[in-house]
Protein backbone atom coordinates (compact mmCIF):
# COMPACT_ATOMS: atom_id res chain seq x y z
CA UNK A 1 0.00 0.00 0.00
CA UNK A 2 1.01 3.69 -0.77
CA UNK A 3 -0.23 6.68 -0.45
CA UNK A 4 0.78 9.72 -2.50
CA UNK A 5 1.22 13.01 -1.18
CA UNK A 6 -0.07 15.45 -3.69
CA UNK A 7 -3.53 16.33 -3.76
CA UNK A 8 -6.06 15.25 -6.16
CA UNK A 9 -8.16 18.28 -7.67
CA UNK A 10 -11.12 19.11 -9.84
CA UNK A 11 -11.88 21.68 -12.16
CA UNK A 12 -13.71 23.67 -9.22
CA UNK A 13 -10.46 23.40 -7.08
CA UNK A 14 -8.87 25.91 -9.90
CA UNK A 15 -8.94 29.32 -11.68
CA UNK A 16 -6.69 30.12 -14.10
CA UNK A 17 -4.94 33.23 -13.69
CA UNK A 18 -5.41 36.26 -16.81
CA UNK A 19 -2.40 37.03 -18.43
CA UNK A 20 -1.38 39.33 -20.66
CA UNK A 21 -2.94 39.26 -24.11
CA UNK A 22 -2.93 40.28 -27.44
CA UNK A 23 -5.98 38.66 -28.54
CA UNK A 24 -8.04 42.08 -29.47
CA UNK A 25 -11.44 39.62 -29.79
CA UNK A 26 -12.28 35.98 -28.88
CA UNK A 27 -12.59 35.44 -32.27
CA UNK A 28 -9.17 35.92 -32.76
CA UNK A 29 -8.84 32.15 -30.72
CA UNK A 30 -7.80 29.59 -33.15
CA UNK A 31 -9.75 26.20 -31.91
CA UNK A 32 -7.86 23.62 -34.29
CA UNK A 33 -6.90 21.09 -32.73
CA UNK A 34 -6.26 17.26 -32.92
CA UNK A 35 -8.48 14.54 -32.11
CA UNK A 36 -5.77 11.88 -32.84
CA UNK A 37 -2.33 11.61 -34.16
CA UNK A 38 -3.80 12.22 -37.68
CA UNK A 39 -7.23 13.54 -37.24
CA UNK A 40 -7.65 17.39 -37.05
CA UNK A 41 -10.67 19.09 -35.61
CA UNK A 42 -11.48 23.09 -36.09
CA UNK A 43 -13.05 23.01 -32.34
CA UNK A 44 -12.03 20.92 -29.27
CA UNK A 45 -15.53 19.27 -28.66
CA UNK A 46 -16.50 15.58 -29.02
CA UNK A 47 -20.28 14.17 -28.41
CA UNK A 48 -19.87 10.90 -25.89
CA UNK A 49 -20.36 7.48 -26.78
CA UNK A 50 -23.57 6.94 -25.09
CA UNK A 51 -26.93 5.66 -25.90
CA UNK A 52 -28.54 9.02 -24.53
CA UNK A 53 -26.08 11.34 -26.44
CA UNK A 54 -24.79 9.95 -29.86
CA UNK A 55 -26.40 8.41 -32.76
CA UNK A 56 -26.72 9.61 -35.93
CA UNK A 57 -28.12 12.85 -36.05
CA UNK A 58 -25.62 13.85 -32.94
CA UNK A 59 -22.79 12.88 -34.93
CA UNK A 60 -24.35 15.28 -37.84
CA UNK A 61 -24.35 18.04 -35.93
CA UNK A 62 -21.17 17.71 -34.16
CA UNK A 63 -19.18 17.46 -37.61
CA UNK A 64 -21.12 19.85 -39.22
CA UNK A 65 -19.83 22.22 -36.01
CA UNK A 66 -16.34 20.74 -36.28
CA UNK A 67 -15.44 18.78 -34.11
CA UNK A 68 -16.80 15.13 -34.28
CA UNK A 69 -19.45 12.36 -32.81
CA UNK A 70 -18.91 8.97 -31.36
CA UNK A 71 -21.74 6.63 -32.16
CA UNK A 72 -22.16 4.51 -28.96
CA UNK A 73 -21.81 1.16 -29.32
CA UNK A 74 -24.83 -0.63 -27.19
CA UNK A 75 -26.37 -1.61 -30.80
CA UNK A 76 -26.13 -5.04 -33.09
CA UNK A 77 -23.14 -4.46 -35.48
CA UNK A 78 -25.42 -3.81 -38.34
CA UNK A 79 -27.54 -0.96 -36.51
CA UNK A 80 -23.97 0.61 -35.93
CA UNK A 81 -23.25 0.45 -39.23
CA UNK A 82 -26.72 1.96 -40.50
CA UNK A 83 -25.89 5.01 -37.96
CA UNK A 84 -22.41 5.38 -39.44
CA UNK A 85 -23.48 5.41 -43.07
CA UNK A 86 -26.46 8.04 -42.26
CA UNK A 87 -23.62 10.13 -41.32
CA UNK A 88 -22.05 9.33 -44.14
CA UNK A 89 -24.63 9.59 -46.71
CA UNK A 90 -25.95 13.23 -45.02
CA UNK A 91 -24.37 15.39 -46.64
CA UNK A 92 -24.31 14.16 -49.97
CA UNK A 93 -24.16 16.57 -52.29
CA UNK A 94 -25.88 14.19 -54.71
CA UNK A 95 -29.53 14.71 -55.88
CA UNK A 96 -30.40 11.11 -55.80
CA UNK A 97 -33.94 11.27 -57.35
CA UNK A 98 -33.66 14.58 -59.07
CA UNK A 99 -36.99 16.01 -61.16
CA UNK A 100 -36.82 15.16 -64.79
CA UNK A 101 -38.90 15.29 -67.86
CA UNK A 102 -39.13 13.51 -71.08
CA UNK A 103 -38.37 14.89 -74.53
CA UNK A 104 -41.81 14.62 -75.74
CA UNK A 105 -43.06 16.77 -72.92
CA UNK A 106 -43.78 20.72 -74.25
CA UNK A 107 -41.41 23.33 -72.91
CA UNK A 108 -44.37 25.14 -71.19
CA UNK A 109 -44.88 21.96 -69.21
CA UNK A 110 -40.82 21.89 -68.44
CA UNK A 111 -41.34 25.70 -67.48
CA UNK A 112 -44.08 24.71 -65.29
CA UNK A 113 -42.17 21.91 -63.38
CA UNK A 114 -39.20 24.34 -63.08
CA UNK A 115 -41.23 26.93 -61.62
CA UNK A 116 -43.09 24.65 -59.25
CA UNK A 117 -40.00 22.97 -57.57
CA UNK A 118 -38.02 26.47 -57.57
CA UNK A 119 -35.10 24.86 -60.31
CA UNK A 120 -33.43 26.05 -63.06
CA UNK A 121 -32.52 22.64 -65.12
CA UNK A 122 -33.99 19.54 -65.79
CA UNK A 123 -32.28 16.13 -66.94
CA UNK A 124 -34.24 14.80 -69.98
CA UNK A 125 -34.45 10.86 -70.04
CA UNK A 126 -36.91 8.21 -71.72
CA UNK A 127 -38.72 5.63 -70.45
CA UNK A 128 -36.49 3.04 -69.03
CA UNK A 129 -34.70 6.28 -67.65
CA UNK A 130 -31.71 6.74 -70.39
CA UNK A 131 -30.18 10.36 -70.18
CA UNK A 132 -31.15 11.90 -73.35
CA UNK A 133 -30.16 15.33 -72.50
CA UNK A 134 -30.36 18.16 -69.93
CA UNK A 135 -32.54 21.49 -70.25
CA UNK A 136 -32.02 24.51 -68.69
CA UNK A 137 -33.99 27.95 -67.74
CA UNK A 138 -31.41 29.31 -70.38
CA UNK A 139 -32.53 26.63 -73.11
CA UNK A 140 -36.04 28.16 -72.45
CA UNK A 141 -35.51 31.84 -72.39
CA UNK A 142 -35.93 33.00 -76.15
CA UNK A 143 -38.72 30.50 -77.25
CA UNK A 144 -41.35 31.47 -78.50
CA UNK A 145 -44.74 29.73 -78.18
CA UNK A 146 -43.17 26.76 -75.56
CA UNK A 147 -46.86 25.33 -75.59
CA UNK A 148 -45.79 24.12 -78.98
CA UNK A 149 -41.94 23.44 -78.64
CA UNK A 150 -41.06 19.99 -77.72
CA UNK A 151 -38.17 19.69 -75.00
CA UNK A 152 -36.34 17.50 -77.55
CA UNK A 153 -36.29 21.03 -79.60
CA UNK A 154 -34.26 23.06 -77.55
CA UNK A 155 -32.46 20.82 -74.94
CA UNK A 156 -28.85 20.33 -74.58
CA UNK A 157 -28.18 16.87 -76.38
CA UNK A 158 -26.76 13.82 -74.67
CA UNK A 159 -23.53 13.78 -77.35
CA UNK A 160 -22.79 17.52 -76.03
CA UNK A 161 -23.11 17.27 -72.53
CA UNK A 162 -20.56 16.80 -69.73
CA UNK A 163 -21.39 13.74 -67.11
CA UNK A 164 -20.17 12.74 -64.72
CA UNK A 165 -20.04 8.12 -63.29
CA UNK A 166 -22.11 7.68 -60.86
CA UNK A 167 -20.42 7.51 -57.20
CA UNK A 168 -18.05 10.34 -58.51
CA UNK A 169 -16.47 12.25 -55.42
CA UNK A 170 -17.65 15.54 -54.41
CA UNK A 171 -14.22 16.82 -54.99
CA UNK A 172 -13.71 14.86 -58.60
CA UNK A 173 -17.28 16.79 -59.08
CA UNK A 174 -16.08 19.71 -58.35
CA UNK A 175 -13.35 19.06 -60.53
CA UNK A 176 -15.45 18.44 -63.16
CA UNK A 177 -17.75 21.47 -62.82
CA UNK A 178 -15.14 24.07 -62.24
CA UNK A 179 -13.68 22.93 -65.88
CA UNK A 180 -16.27 23.15 -67.86
CA UNK A 181 -17.49 26.02 -66.32
CA UNK A 182 -21.03 24.26 -65.28
CA UNK A 183 -23.70 24.63 -62.78
CA UNK A 184 -24.85 21.51 -63.09
CA UNK A 185 -23.52 18.05 -63.31
CA UNK A 186 -25.68 15.06 -64.18
CA UNK A 187 -24.23 11.27 -63.29
CA UNK A 188 -24.99 8.53 -65.10
CA UNK A 189 -25.09 4.38 -64.61
CA UNK A 190 -22.70 2.13 -67.00
CA UNK A 191 -25.94 2.07 -69.02
CA UNK A 192 -26.21 5.59 -69.37
CA UNK A 193 -29.30 5.60 -66.96
CA UNK A 194 -29.72 8.78 -65.00
CA UNK A 195 -28.04 8.04 -61.64
CA UNK A 196 -28.18 11.81 -59.97
CA UNK A 197 -27.43 15.48 -60.42
CA UNK A 198 -24.87 17.64 -58.68
CA UNK A 199 -25.19 21.26 -58.51
CA UNK A 200 -22.90 23.82 -57.58
CA UNK A 201 -25.67 25.74 -55.62
CA UNK A 202 -25.99 22.71 -53.53
CA UNK A 203 -22.36 22.33 -53.02
CA UNK A 204 -21.95 25.95 -52.29
CA UNK A 205 -24.90 25.99 -50.00
CA UNK A 206 -23.53 22.95 -47.91
CA UNK A 207 -19.81 25.30 -47.64
CA UNK A 208 -21.35 28.21 -46.62
CA UNK A 209 -24.05 27.19 -44.10
CA UNK A 210 -20.98 24.81 -42.42
CA UNK A 211 -17.83 26.76 -42.82
CA UNK A 212 -15.89 24.30 -40.19
CA UNK A 213 -17.53 20.86 -40.86
CA UNK A 214 -15.35 17.95 -40.96
CA UNK A 215 -15.07 15.76 -43.52
CA UNK A 216 -13.40 13.43 -44.92
CA UNK A 217 -11.23 12.34 -48.26
CA UNK A 218 -14.21 11.93 -50.04
CA UNK A 219 -15.96 14.87 -48.92
CA UNK A 220 -18.51 13.14 -46.17
CA UNK A 221 -18.73 14.53 -43.03
CA UNK A 222 -16.55 12.53 -40.60
CA UNK A 223 -17.74 9.64 -37.75
CA UNK A 224 -16.48 8.25 -35.35
CA UNK A 225 -17.82 5.01 -33.01
CA UNK A 226 -17.16 3.14 -30.48
CA UNK A 227 -16.35 -0.63 -30.32
CA UNK A 228 -15.50 -2.97 -27.03
CA UNK A 229 -12.65 -5.43 -26.56
CA UNK A 230 -13.88 -8.54 -26.33
CA UNK A 231 -16.24 -10.96 -28.30
CA UNK A 232 -16.89 -9.76 -31.80
CA UNK A 233 -15.36 -6.16 -31.66
CA UNK A 234 -12.35 -6.72 -34.72
CA UNK A 235 -15.59 -8.05 -36.90
CA UNK A 236 -17.28 -4.52 -35.70
CA UNK A 237 -14.37 -2.69 -36.09
CA UNK A 238 -13.40 -3.94 -39.52
CA UNK A 239 -17.37 -3.36 -40.57
CA UNK A 240 -17.41 0.46 -39.26
CA UNK A 241 -14.45 0.52 -41.49
CA UNK A 242 -16.00 -0.60 -44.63
CA UNK A 243 -18.49 1.89 -44.37
CA UNK A 244 -16.14 5.12 -43.51
CA UNK A 245 -15.71 5.43 -39.72
CA UNK A 246 -12.96 8.06 -39.25
CA UNK A 247 -12.38 7.12 -35.65
CA UNK A 248 -12.90 4.20 -33.49
CA UNK A 249 -13.10 4.42 -29.88
CA UNK A 250 -12.10 1.42 -28.07
CA UNK A 251 -14.26 1.68 -24.97
CA UNK A 252 -13.99 0.92 -21.99
CA UNK A 253 -14.42 1.86 -18.49
CA UNK A 254 -10.55 0.73 -16.91
CA UNK A 255 -8.88 1.17 -20.43
CA UNK A 256 -5.21 0.66 -18.47
CA UNK A 257 -5.58 -3.29 -18.98
CA UNK A 258 -3.75 -5.32 -20.53
CA UNK A 259 -6.54 -7.09 -22.66
CA UNK A 260 -6.59 -3.41 -23.80
CA UNK A 261 -3.46 -2.99 -25.20
CA UNK A 262 -3.70 -6.75 -26.82
CA UNK A 263 -6.54 -5.41 -28.78
CA UNK A 264 -5.63 -2.11 -29.46
CA UNK A 265 -2.12 -4.10 -31.26
CA UNK A 266 -5.02 -6.63 -33.08
CA UNK A 267 -6.63 -3.43 -33.98
CA UNK A 268 -3.28 -1.80 -35.73
CA UNK A 269 -2.31 -5.12 -36.84
CA UNK A 270 -5.32 -5.44 -38.71
CA UNK A 271 -6.49 -2.27 -39.88
CA UNK A 272 -3.35 -0.36 -40.52
CA UNK A 273 -3.78 3.01 -41.32
CA UNK A 274 -7.56 2.86 -42.71
CA UNK A 275 -8.53 4.39 -39.27
CA UNK A 276 -7.47 5.99 -35.98
CA UNK A 277 -7.61 4.36 -32.58
CA UNK A 278 -8.73 6.09 -30.06
CA UNK A 279 -8.19 4.04 -26.29
CA UNK A 280 -9.46 4.90 -22.95
CA UNK A 281 -10.15 5.62 -20.25
CA UNK A 282 -7.34 6.21 -18.19
CA UNK A 283 -6.58 8.32 -15.27
CA UNK A 284 -3.01 8.18 -14.93
CA UNK A 285 0.40 9.01 -16.93
CA UNK A 286 1.35 5.17 -16.82
CA UNK A 287 -2.19 4.48 -18.72
CA UNK A 288 -1.60 6.88 -20.97
CA UNK A 289 1.89 6.11 -21.79
CA UNK A 290 1.05 2.18 -21.82
CA UNK A 291 -2.00 2.94 -24.16
CA UNK A 292 -0.15 5.26 -26.48
CA UNK A 293 3.22 2.91 -26.80
CA UNK A 294 0.77 0.42 -27.81
CA UNK A 295 -0.17 2.13 -30.46
CA UNK A 296 -3.36 4.07 -29.84
CA UNK A 297 -3.75 7.36 -31.52
CA UNK A 298 -5.42 9.61 -28.89
CA UNK A 299 -6.16 8.59 -25.37
CA UNK A 300 -9.51 9.17 -23.59
CA UNK A 301 -8.66 10.18 -20.09
CA UNK A 302 -11.42 9.87 -17.17
CA UNK A 303 -12.33 7.92 -14.21
CA UNK A 304 -15.17 8.81 -12.46
CA UNK A 305 -15.85 12.36 -13.28
CA UNK A 306 -18.75 12.34 -15.24
CA UNK A 307 -22.23 13.24 -14.42
CA UNK A 308 -23.59 10.01 -14.60
CA UNK A 309 -20.84 7.81 -13.09
CA UNK A 310 -20.55 6.14 -9.67
CA UNK A 311 -17.44 4.34 -10.32
CA UNK A 312 -15.77 6.25 -7.79
CA UNK A 313 -18.49 4.93 -4.90
CA UNK A 314 -19.29 2.00 -6.39
CA UNK A 315 -15.14 0.88 -6.66
CA UNK A 316 -13.55 3.68 -4.76
CA UNK A 317 -11.22 4.17 -7.26
CA UNK A 318 -11.07 7.14 -9.72
CA UNK A 319 -8.75 10.46 -9.75
CA UNK A 320 -10.23 14.38 -9.92
CA UNK A 321 -10.48 15.22 -12.96
CA UNK A 322 -8.00 18.00 -13.30
CA UNK A 323 -5.35 16.19 -11.97
CA UNK A 324 -5.53 13.39 -14.33
CA UNK A 325 -6.00 15.35 -17.30
CA UNK A 326 -2.69 16.68 -16.19
CA UNK A 327 -0.77 13.48 -15.67
CA UNK A 328 -1.75 12.39 -18.65
CA UNK A 329 -0.62 15.08 -20.21
CA UNK A 330 2.98 14.29 -19.33
CA UNK A 331 2.68 11.18 -21.02
CA UNK A 332 0.72 13.16 -24.21
CA UNK A 333 3.88 15.32 -24.56
CA UNK A 334 6.39 12.74 -24.23
CA UNK A 335 4.87 10.26 -26.93
CA UNK A 336 3.16 12.99 -29.37
CA UNK A 337 -0.15 11.22 -28.85
CA UNK A 338 -3.45 13.88 -27.94
CA UNK A 339 -5.63 13.37 -25.22
CA UNK A 340 -9.55 13.70 -24.52
CA UNK A 341 -11.03 15.09 -21.44
CA UNK A 342 -13.71 12.84 -20.94
CA UNK A 343 -16.69 13.53 -18.62
CA UNK A 344 -17.41 16.28 -15.87
CA UNK A 345 -17.49 18.83 -18.44
CA UNK A 346 -20.76 21.27 -17.03
CA UNK A 347 -19.49 24.65 -18.28
CA UNK A 348 -17.54 26.40 -20.88
CA UNK A 349 -14.85 27.06 -17.95
CA UNK A 350 -14.23 23.85 -17.68
CA UNK A 351 -13.32 22.90 -21.34
CA UNK A 352 -11.01 25.68 -21.18
CA UNK A 353 -9.55 24.32 -17.66
CA UNK A 354 -9.18 21.02 -19.28
CA UNK A 355 -7.57 22.18 -22.41
CA UNK A 356 -5.57 24.52 -20.37
CA UNK A 357 -4.26 21.03 -18.46
CA UNK A 358 -3.45 19.78 -21.39
CA UNK A 359 -6.41 17.94 -23.09
CA UNK A 360 -6.48 18.47 -27.01
CA UNK A 361 -10.21 18.05 -26.97
CA UNK A 362 -13.03 17.35 -24.60
CA UNK A 363 -15.83 14.53 -25.02
CA UNK A 364 -19.32 16.16 -23.10
CA UNK A 365 -22.35 14.06 -22.75
CA UNK A 366 -25.18 15.06 -20.50
CA UNK A 367 -24.53 18.31 -21.52
CA UNK A 368 -25.48 17.31 -25.18
CA UNK A 369 -27.64 14.53 -23.70
CA UNK A 370 -30.26 17.32 -23.36
CA UNK A 371 -30.28 18.46 -27.11
CA UNK A 372 -32.76 17.96 -29.97
CA UNK A 373 -30.33 15.80 -31.76
CA UNK A 374 -29.78 13.19 -28.82
CA UNK A 375 -31.69 9.91 -29.04
CA UNK A 376 -35.18 9.78 -27.16
CA UNK A 377 -38.13 11.79 -27.09
CA UNK A 378 -38.49 15.02 -24.59
CA UNK A 379 -40.14 14.36 -21.70
CA UNK A 380 -42.39 17.40 -20.01
CA UNK A 381 -42.09 17.51 -16.21
CA UNK A 382 -43.68 20.30 -14.33
CA UNK A 383 -44.41 21.57 -17.55
CA UNK A 384 -40.75 21.59 -17.94
CA UNK A 385 -39.07 19.65 -21.12
CA UNK A 386 -36.54 17.47 -19.88
CA UNK A 387 -34.45 13.97 -21.54
CA UNK A 388 -33.31 11.37 -20.23
CA UNK A 389 -29.65 10.35 -19.90
CA UNK A 390 -28.08 7.62 -18.37
CA UNK A 391 -24.28 6.11 -17.60
CA UNK A 392 -23.23 3.24 -20.27
CA UNK A 393 -22.70 0.92 -16.86
CA UNK A 394 -26.48 1.73 -15.54
CA UNK A 395 -28.98 -0.99 -15.31
CA UNK A 396 -30.79 0.93 -17.99
CA UNK A 397 -28.23 0.73 -20.44
CA UNK A 398 -27.54 -2.70 -19.93
CA UNK A 399 -31.20 -3.55 -20.32
CA UNK A 400 -31.31 -1.36 -23.69
CA UNK A 401 -28.56 -3.09 -25.40
CA UNK A 402 -30.12 -6.35 -24.41
CA UNK A 403 -33.36 -5.28 -26.46
CA UNK A 404 -31.98 -3.45 -29.22
CA UNK A 405 -29.31 -6.38 -29.76
CA UNK A 406 -31.90 -9.22 -29.07
CA UNK A 407 -29.39 -11.01 -26.39
CA UNK A 408 -32.21 -11.52 -23.77
CA UNK A 409 -31.08 -10.81 -20.18
CA UNK A 410 -32.77 -13.30 -17.62
CA UNK A 411 -33.19 -12.85 -14.24
CA UNK A 412 -30.08 -13.94 -12.91
CA UNK A 413 -27.88 -11.77 -15.31
CA UNK A 414 -29.97 -9.15 -13.80
CA UNK A 415 -29.11 -9.85 -10.35
CA UNK A 416 -25.41 -9.85 -11.73
CA UNK A 417 -25.24 -6.33 -12.87
CA UNK A 418 -23.05 -4.10 -10.55
CA UNK A 419 -23.56 -0.87 -11.85
CA UNK A 420 -21.38 1.89 -12.35
CA UNK A 421 -23.60 4.43 -13.37
CA UNK A 422 -27.11 6.58 -13.01
CA UNK A 423 -30.34 7.33 -14.87
CA UNK A 424 -31.77 10.65 -15.03
CA UNK A 425 -33.32 13.32 -16.62
CA UNK A 426 -31.67 16.43 -17.74
CA UNK A 427 -32.71 20.11 -18.88
CA UNK A 428 -33.94 20.18 -22.50
CA UNK A 429 -30.98 22.73 -23.71
CA UNK A 430 -32.25 23.61 -27.47
CA UNK A 431 -29.90 22.34 -29.89
CA UNK A 432 -26.51 21.02 -30.04
CA UNK A 433 -25.38 23.94 -31.95
CA UNK A 434 -26.66 25.88 -29.25
CA UNK A 435 -24.62 23.82 -26.31
CA UNK A 436 -21.50 23.39 -28.64
CA UNK A 437 -21.25 27.31 -29.53
CA UNK A 438 -21.80 28.57 -26.31
CA UNK A 439 -19.19 25.90 -24.66
CA UNK A 440 -16.47 27.50 -27.72
CA UNK A 441 -17.56 30.74 -27.36
CA UNK A 442 -16.79 30.85 -23.81
CA UNK A 443 -13.61 28.83 -24.33
CA UNK A 444 -12.59 31.14 -26.97
CA UNK A 445 -12.84 34.22 -24.60
CA UNK A 446 -10.83 31.67 -21.70
CA UNK A 447 -7.75 31.45 -24.17
CA UNK A 448 -8.10 35.17 -24.84
CA UNK A 449 -7.35 34.88 -20.91
CA UNK A 450 -4.41 32.98 -20.71
CA UNK A 451 -2.95 35.25 -23.88
CA UNK A 452 -3.31 32.56 -26.00
CA UNK A 453 -3.91 32.13 -29.88
CA UNK A 454 -3.95 28.43 -29.85
CA UNK A 455 -4.51 25.42 -28.15
CA UNK A 456 -0.65 24.77 -28.03
CA UNK A 457 0.56 28.24 -27.07
CA UNK A 458 -2.59 27.56 -24.30
CA UNK A 459 -0.44 24.73 -22.81
CA UNK A 460 2.63 26.91 -22.77
CA UNK A 461 0.93 30.26 -20.67
CA UNK A 462 -1.54 28.61 -18.53
CA UNK A 463 -1.09 29.11 -15.19
CA UNK A 464 -3.33 27.61 -12.36
CA UNK A 465 -4.34 28.66 -9.17
CA UNK A 466 -6.03 26.83 -6.05
CA UNK A 467 -8.52 28.49 -4.50
CA UNK A 468 -10.36 28.31 -1.22
CA UNK A 469 -14.13 27.22 -0.70
CA UNK A 470 -14.78 30.76 -0.29
CA UNK A 471 -12.66 31.83 -3.44
CA UNK A 472 -15.25 28.98 -4.85
CA UNK A 473 -18.63 30.80 -3.90
CA UNK A 474 -16.89 33.85 -4.59
CA UNK A 475 -16.94 32.52 -7.85
CA UNK A 476 -20.13 31.55 -9.07
CA UNK A 477 -23.43 34.51 -8.50
CA UNK A 478 -23.85 35.20 -4.87
CA UNK A 479 -25.55 37.71 -2.76
CA UNK A 480 -29.07 37.62 -5.01
CA UNK A 481 -32.49 37.27 -4.80
CA UNK A 482 -34.31 35.67 -6.67
CA UNK A 483 -36.35 38.48 -9.46
P1 LIG B 1 -20.46 13.83 -18.72
O1 LIG B 1 -20.13 14.42 -17.39
O2 LIG B 1 -20.12 14.75 -19.85
O3 LIG B 1 -19.51 12.57 -18.88
O4 LIG B 1 -21.86 13.33 -18.79
C1 LIG B 1 -19.56 11.72 -19.98
C2 LIG B 1 -18.68 10.52 -19.76
O5 LIG B 1 -19.08 9.77 -18.62
C3 LIG B 1 -18.56 8.43 -18.74
N1 LIG B 1 -19.64 7.50 -18.45
C4 LIG B 1 -19.71 6.71 -17.36
N2 LIG B 1 -18.86 6.55 -16.34
N3 LIG B 1 -20.35 5.00 -15.37
C5 LIG B 1 -19.18 5.69 -15.32
O6 LIG B 1 -18.42 5.56 -14.37
C6 LIG B 1 -21.24 5.10 -16.38
O7 LIG B 1 -22.30 4.46 -16.37
C7 LIG B 1 -20.91 6.00 -17.42
N4 LIG B 1 -21.53 6.34 -18.57
C8 LIG B 1 -20.74 7.25 -19.17
C9 LIG B 1 -18.07 8.29 -20.16
O8 LIG B 1 -16.66 8.36 -20.12
C10 LIG B 1 -18.69 9.49 -20.86
O9 LIG B 1 -18.01 9.90 -22.01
Amino acid sequence: MKLLEHEGLTFDDVLLVPQRTDLASRKQANTETDLTKTFKLQIPVISANMDTVTESAMAIAMARLGGIGIIHRYLSIEDEVRQVSKVKRSESIVIEEPYTVTADQTVEAALAVMKRFGIRGLPVIDRKKKLLGMLTFRDTLFVEAPARRKVKDVMTPRNKLVVGKKGASSEQAIKILEANRLEKLPLVNGNGTLAGLITVKDIIEKKTMYPKAIKDKSGHLAAGAAIGVKGDYLERAQELVKVGADVLVLDIAHGHASYAIEAIKKLKARLGSKVQIIAGNTATYEGTKDLAKAGADAVKVGVGPGATCTTRIVTGSGVPQLTAVMEAARAARETGVPIIADGGIRTSGDVTKAIAAGASTVMAGSLLAGTEESPGPTISRDGVKHKVIRGMASLGAALGRAERTGDEMEDDDIQGVVPEGVEALVPFRGTAAEVVNQLVGGFCSGMSYCGAKTIKEMWQKAVFLKISQAAYLESRPHDLEKP
